[in-house]
């Protein structure tokens, strides 16, 4: 999908499809709708007149009503999409309605459309404290980009429909708020491509994307964009000890993969690297297909599991978009795949492994893997200079439990490095809900045998018991770890989404990296 922006009138604006955003202004739990427009164009207003009058369209968000011909518009469609009520809206409701415009237009075969930027006609100024303009654009570009993907690539009889081209229409006002338009427009194009960079490689089914194809398509993704990569298998892994990445790797016939993606921002002229620089190590688990080992899970849904590479894929689609977005900061990638298989080889329930940073662990239950490869993933990224860590992981189903689907887990060592993140969040729009990892937890994997073991002691609070593992292996360093387990499928189809991958992570992952950028 080709992505546009042009600054003019947009009732004058010719296109197959112009798309506006109403809110519902009224106060008040049991009030009527009342319907505006957020435009300030008297053309579109008056458009639309009739239709608002009528009382048929609520507002609600992402509901679509369209209207053929409409008089003194340059458009030979248009379509009003809701936002809800006032009261809630946020720039994460403007990325959804684009979404579902984009999403009421192309099984409708519509090639070219346009949409009208949102104005502040209807808004209070406290309202618009909360819309930046820049949020706005990038909102309006990545909810479009996001709606347009479907998951039918493996379909014999697919539908070659698509969006050719999606305008942003927004009236020539001041050149300041142009250049902010324009900057949110650049910068929501970059993470998105990135973000269903990251989508597109979690529907892949595990046996087109094995750990070795991860690498791959990595590694192509890295020289595309100019980053360094070095993709490592099993020899590499024994060299550096990484015991608990390779007990979960040698159940499977496929070799695992460890990714190492390196950015390294340009030097200012005549300046000198500063020795206390922050680097920024992204860590994620990239499991290609799940089954629990030796500990196997049930039939039931376990094909969902080829999605418990999510968390390297955001990894993989957040360094996707660093590389465009050039923060001066130094970030390392690093991605741990591998397949977790019951067989003769595989580890077992019982056995006790020496992870890469000596730590002994007891292995209770073999479906507990992410948290092992992650071990060495944090434990290496250490060694070659992080300073700052995250790791996004499909970690635990008790984290689904605890949050559901709206909220990804969030657990860390350190708060500064949390309010950094809480930036980050309050530009991508996701949502995390912090959960606590606190040393009064440890107990929960001391072990008998070992240092300590890979489950708890208890199966209450699953998602911290996963964590405090962790966070043995990125000690001191300030450390966040997202458990995306509930996040990173769409279960549900939505107005500005089909049922599949999500991306999630990788907008926020972008945007507190950015927070170290001098
Ligand atoms: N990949 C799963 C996490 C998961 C489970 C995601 C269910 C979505 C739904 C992870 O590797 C896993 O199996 N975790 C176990 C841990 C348990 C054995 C301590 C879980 O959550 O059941
Ligand atoms: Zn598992
Ligand atoms: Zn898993």
């Amino acid at each position: 999908m080709d992505m546009k922006l042009v600054f003019q009138d947009a009732a004058g604006f010719q296109t197959p499809l112009l798309a506006v955003f109403a809110v519902d202004v009224a106060i008040g739990k049991d009030a009527d709708p009342l319907i505006a427009l957020l435009t300030t164009s008297d053309a579109i207003t008056n458009a639309a007149a009739t239709l608002i009058a009528s009382s048929e369209f609520k507002g609600s968000l992402g509901e679509q009503v369209v209207l053929r011909g409409p008089g003194g518009l340059k458009a030979e469609r248009l379509l009003i999409i809701g936002l809800g009520k006032t009261k809630n809206l946020a720039v994460d409701e403007v990325r959804k309605a684009a979404g579902a415009a984009v999403r009421w237009a192309k099984p409708r075969g519509v090639q070219q459309m346009a949409i009208a930027f949102p104005e502040d006609h209807a808004l209070s100024d406290e309202h618009m404290d909360n819309l930046p303009c820049t949020l706005l654009s990038r909102a309006l570009v990545e909810g479009a980009a996001l709606a347009e993907r479907d998951w039918d690539t493996y379909k014999t009889d697919r539908k070659e429909r698509s969006i050719e081209t999606f305008t942003v229409v927004t009236p020539s006002g001041e050149e300041s708020t142009a250049r902010e338009i324009q900057v949110g427009f650049e910068e929501g194009r970059i993470v998105v491509e990135a973000q269903n960079f990251a989508r597109a490689l979690v529907n892949e089914p595990s046996n087109v994307l094995t750990p070795t194809e991860l690498g791959r398509r990595a590694a192509a993704m890295c020289s595309e964009k100019g980053l360094k990569c070095e993709v490592y298998s099993t020899e590499k892994l024994e060299e550096l000890k990484m015991g608990a990445f390779l007990a979960v790797a040698k159940g499977s016939a496929e070799p695992p993969a460890l990714v190492v993606m390196t950015y390294e921002p340009a030097l200012e002229k005549g300046k000198q690297p500063r020795k206390d620089a922050p680097v920024i190590g992204l860590v994620g688990k990239g499991i290609t297909f799940d089954t629990g080992g030796i500990s196997l899970k049930s039939a039931e849904g376990m094909e969902k599991m080829k999605y418990d590479m999510a968390g390297a894929a955001a990894m993989i689609g957040a360094m996707h978009a660093i590389a465009e977005l050039k923060p001066s900061v130094k970030v390392i990638g690093l991605v741990c795949s591998a397949e977790n298989m019951p067989s003769g080889t595989a580890y077992k329930p019982g056995d006790v492994v020496t992870a890469m940073s000596g730590k002994t662990i007891e292995i209770l239950n073999t479906d507990a893997e992410g948290r092992m490869v992650l071990a060495d993933g944090l434990h290496y990224a250490k060694t070659l200079g992080c300073t700052h860590l995250i790791d996004a992981a499909t970690l635990t189903g008790a984290c689904v439990v605890a949050l559901g689907m709206l909220n990804a887990g969030l657990f860390s060592n350190d708060d500064d490095t949390c309010e950094h993140f809480t930036r980050a969040m309050q530009i991508s729009g996701e949502k995390y809900w912090r959960l606590p990892c606190t040393d009064d937890y440890r107990d929960q994997i001391k072990s008998q045998i070992a240092d300590i073991q890979n489950t708890g002691g208890s199966r209450w609070g699953g998602a911290t018991t996963a964590a405090m593992f962790l966070k043995e292996f990125a000690e001191d360093t300030p450390w966040i770890h997202l458990d995306i387990a509930g996040c990173a499928w769409n279960e549900e189809v939505k107005p500005w989404h089909p049922k599949g991958p999500s991306g999630v992570a990788v907008r926020t992952i972008v945007e507190w990296v950015r927070t170290y950028s001098s």
